[in-house]
């Protein structure tokens, strides 16, 4: 069941701590994109010494396996209640191998996601999904025009400044229009950091990266010239939508 109010979803909750991993030095460094697309491969398919990692650079940690069999699996529950707030045209920006895309394009919403993974843009087009390799911050067609741009899954994280991001996302959608983001757990705040993915020896290199707790959003929102019109929650996902002025 999901809960909804116009910012109320967003309560303090008992901080969750995930263990850190020991750290160890990595052999080789690859682009962020290439180890990215290995990851995305390995789901399903990873034995126990696969174990992909996030590692900040505070020196922590956490294992990545949840959220790449999220990215690679079906739209859920709960992505399905995002989604039912989508209106008109939807980009979804940072698609990955593109279930959201692929639900809308089942429901027969237009939809476009853009990436800037081969791989995952090949893995969301085999499950039906319409996508662009292109940066978010390059071109787009139909800049202005969008009914809703999604940032689902932390995406709101992308490029490690949520206000130029959001900025971004208010030049592409329509006025009147609303941009969905994931946010994180009460208390996280506004953190930027830079990270890398690991795996036994190997390593991405170092991006950009920020989380926002959905405590921030409507403040985050109101820099980027929107608004908050909804937050909500549903099984430890939180959720807001900000709404471009007419
Ligand atoms: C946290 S993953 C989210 C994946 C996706 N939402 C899903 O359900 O699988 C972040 C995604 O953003 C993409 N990305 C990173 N920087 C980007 C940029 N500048 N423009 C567009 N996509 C980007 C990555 O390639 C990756 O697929």
């Amino acid at each position: 069941m999901s809960r909804s109010s116009p910012g109320g979803a967003c309560r303090a909750r008992p901080t969750e701590h995930l263990s850190p991993e020991p750290e160890s030095e990595p052999h080789v460094t690859l682009a962020a994109t290439d180890f990215y697309a290995a990851a995305l491969q390995s789901a399903g398919t990873r034995s126990a010494d696969e174990t992909w990692f996030v590692h900040y650079e505070n020196g922590r940690r956490y294992p990545l396996a949840g959220a790449l069999d999220r990215w690679t699996g079906q739209a859920d529950e709960v992505d399905l209640g995002l989604l039912a707030r989508t209106r008109g045209t939807i980009l979804d920006v940072g698609c990955g191998p593109g279930r959201l895309a692929a639900e809308l394009a089942h429901q027969g919403r237009h939809a476009l996601g853009l990436d800037i993974s081969p791989t995952a843009l090949r893995l969301a087009r085999r499950s039906g999904a319409t996508v662009i390799r292109r940066s978010v911050f390059d071109p787009v067609h139909g800049e202005g025009m969008w009914g809703t741009v999604l940032l689902a899954d932390g995406n709101v994280g992308i490029g490690g400044d949520p206000v130029t991001l959001l900025r971004r996302c208010r030049e592409l959608v329509a006025p009147g229009g609303r941009v969905l983001v994931e946010t994180e757990r009460p208390g996280v705040g506004l953190r930027t950091t830079r990270i890398r993915l690991e795996r036994a020896g190997e390593a991405s290199d170092w991006f950009d990266w920020a989380h926002v707790g959905c405590e921030r959003i409507a403040d985050l929102g109101a820099d980027a010239g929107l608004h908050l019109g909804e937050a909500w929650d549903q099984s430890g996902r939180f959720f807001a939508a900000l709404h471009r002025p007419h």
